[in-house]
């Protein structure tokens, strides 16, 4: 059985919590927040993605206010990190230090030098370090990288992402509309698209952005084409500014020589293939939902069994220097080189 810390229980925490509750062989012995009334109500409609809805049965569940308490006392094997981002770092360290393995939220850190440190903590310590990079788990997702590197459809013409929500609106005066907490729209709601282009073609030779920079000198909406020298032409649009009554969503395009993939949050069914020859048809893709396969990808690794290898270290690491990098595009009006 493993035994599980949550470390901060607002919007993602709950979520884990639900993902971690519903995986056969773990228990979610522990939970530590700051604040003590977000173990209280249901915790519905706080962020993008239903899910982390519903009454929390704590009666068997040891309850701190601070992380290294449940460390030392509840004596996990393993925690989520589900705090603001600017503590990913300093968390995920004392949990690594403490001899526990971590799946931390994405963004990895606010800075690469942080990353760089969690990620000498997690080789010292030999415990597990996963970063929540949760798209890359995600069925439709998932399935276009399957259907891509098949190469059934011919090569990948042009890719494209896009990814909206109504934080700026829903969460003014919070921590997210804080850049030097949340990391702002690039790093908090774009890097999703960012890290899913790099499992998918690997890291862009370089990136050119361009974006709406708010009068605190933030960015809210962005499109970055991401350099590959290969001819596709990849981009991705990010903007955090929708209305409520918009809402979030989530797309992609992929055109292939002989294929249109599509896919849409908001449309039934979400995943659509149209292939050059016969009809449109629905791709079958995995059950469940990309938390859930994210946290039972991380339990397995826990257990030694051979899983395949997801999401490291090192590539959420990249995501931040690539995102790091079409912020600095926007500021400086050119294209910045990565590799
Ligand atoms: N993967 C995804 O799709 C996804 C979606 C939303 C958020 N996130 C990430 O999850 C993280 C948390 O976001 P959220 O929406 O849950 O935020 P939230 O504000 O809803 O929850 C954060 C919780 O951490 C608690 N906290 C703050 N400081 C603490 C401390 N020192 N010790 C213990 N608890 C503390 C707060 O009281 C709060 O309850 C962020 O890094 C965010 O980027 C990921």
């Amino acid at each position: 059985m493993i035994r599980v810390g949550i470390v901060g229980f607002g919007f993602m925490g709950r979520m884990h919590y639900r993902c971690w509750k519903a995986l056969e062989g773990a228990d979610v012995a522990a939970l530590c927040d700051a604040n003590a009334d977000a173990l209280l109500g249901s915790g519905k409609g706080q962020g993008n993605i239903a899910g982390a809805e519903g009454e929390v049965d704590l009666r068997d569940v040891a309850v701190y206010s601070d992380p290294e308490e449940l460390f030392a006392r509840a004596k996990p094997d393993a925690v989520s990190i589900t705090v603001p981002t600017h503590l990913h770092a300093a968390w995920t360290i004392k949990a690594l230090e403490a001899g526990v393995h971590v799946l931390c939220e994405k963004p990895m850190a606010l800075t690469l030098a942080d990353g760089k440190r969690m990620m000498e903590a997690a080789e010292k310590s030999g415990k597990v370090l996963q970063i929540g990079q949760c798209i890359r788990f995600w069925p439709e997702y998932a399935k276009a990288k399957e259907i891509v590197e098949s190469g059934a459809y011919g090569r990948v013409i042009s890719a494209t992402f896009q990814r909206f929500s109504a934080t700026a609106h829903k969460k003014k005066g919070s921590w997210f509309s804080d850049e030097r907490q949340s990391g702002g729209m690039v790093f908090d709601l774009h890097i999703h698209d960012t890290d899913f282009i790099q499992y998918l073609f690997g890291v862009p030779a370089s990136v050119c952005s361009h974006g709406a920079v708010t009068p605190e000198g933030g960015l809210s909406h962005l499109v970055t084409r991401y350099r590959y020298n290969d001819g596709k032409l990849v981009t991705a649009e990010g903007g955090w500014s929708m209305t409520p009554s918009f809402g979030f969503e989530m797309k992609f395009l992929i055109v292939m020589e002989r294929a249109v993939l599509s896919f849409e949050s908001k449309r039934t069914p979400t995943l659509k293939l149209c292939p050059s020859e016969g009809e449109a048809f629905v791709p079958q893709i995995e059950k469940g939902d990309g938390y859930s396969r994210q946290i039972g990808h991380f339990a397995r690794t826990i257990r030694g069994e051979a899983v395949p290898q997801v999401i490291t270290p090192g590539q959420a690491w990249t995501s931040l220097r690539i995102a790091e990098a079409e912020r600095e595009s926007v500021r400086k009006g050119t294209h910045v080189d990565i590799a």
